[in-house]
């Protein structure tokens, strides 16, 4: 039993797709998130300002002595400081891996699709990660830097007009190419999956990272012995970079639970 709790980082808002699955999952987990908000997008950044933002959300998780870090952000993810991930003191896990081992579990045609940013499709990584599990997929891949910004400014809610216009725009490669499953390759994008849903049809898999995150960190704490079993629900602490408000309503809406009295600012550099 270990009542520490578990560190779940991502540049914005993305990130509470893997806190609702984790409070799903496991009630009675305390949890302790931070979202950059003062820097958000990290998608359109590069490799060298995303290692050294994402090294300092490390540092941060780590002072609140977390029990497991959860990189729920999937350009991290796709571009981790590597070297500090070696000497990390506690467990950590990005979104790639679970992601990709849930659609190579999931397609039948091989004709998997990854929406990420900018970052995540130019590392390259999906693609690597995939490649290692499947003999010949065939892979398709598309940025598309609209979406973050879509969701951070809160036009989440099913066929908001402006966003499904821009996701049909970049959604019509993936229809073209016939994939029967599609990773929505950062944390932000299953906060617009309804719309998402819509123009793919019910036939194509969609793959949440950060709900596929926080099943494998399920499965790791019920491996080390790390699991909480304190009666009662776990608290879930916001910790954000910029003001508070944007985010709280945003973050309630989607959670569906009023979590503004939980949200607290934070200097992150
Ligand atoms: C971003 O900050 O650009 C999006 C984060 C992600 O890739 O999940």
């Amino acid at each position: 039993m270990d009542k520490r709790a578990i560190g779940v980082f991502d540049s914005g808002l993305g990130g509470l797709t893997a806190v609702q699955e984790l409070k799903q999952r496991m009630p009675h987990e305390n949890i302790v998130y931070f979202g950059d908000t003062s820097r958000v997008p990290y998608g359109t950044r590069s490799r060298e300002t995303i290692q050294k933002y994402a090294a300092q959300d490390l540092r941060f998780l780590l002072s609140k002595e977390v029990k497991v870090i959860i990189a729920a952000c999937g350009t991290v993810s796709a571009n981790p400081p590597l070297e500090m991930i070696a000497e990390l003191p506690v467990s950590y896990t990005g979104v790639l891996i679970p992601a990709v081992q849930a659609a190579c579990a999931a397609t039948k045609t091989q004709r998997i699709g990854v929406i990420a940013t900018p970052a995540t499709i130019r590392s390259g990584a999906y693609g690597k990660e995939i490649r290692n599990i499947l003999r010949s997929p065939t892979i398709i891949g598309k940025a598309c830097p609209l979406f973050v910004p879509l969701v951070e400014n809160g036009y989440i809610e099913k066929n908001n007009p402006v966003t499904r216009m821009v996701a049909e725009d970049y959604l019509q490669v993936m229809k073209q190419e016939r994939v029967d499953t599609l990773i929505l390759g950062c944390t932000h994008y299953p906060l617009i999956q309804d719309t998402i849903a819509e123009i793919m049809g019910d036939s194509v898999s969609l793959i949440s990272p950060g709900a596929e995150a926080a099943k494998y960190v399920q499965a790791l704490l019920t491996n080390q012995g790390l699991l909480n079993h304190q009666e009662g629900s776990g608290t879930c602490r916001y910790y954000v970079s910029d003001e508070v408000s944007s985010f709280a309503e945003t973050a309630s809406l989607f959670l569906q639970d009023d979590v503004s009295g939980q949200v607290e600012q934070i200097q992150i550099e």
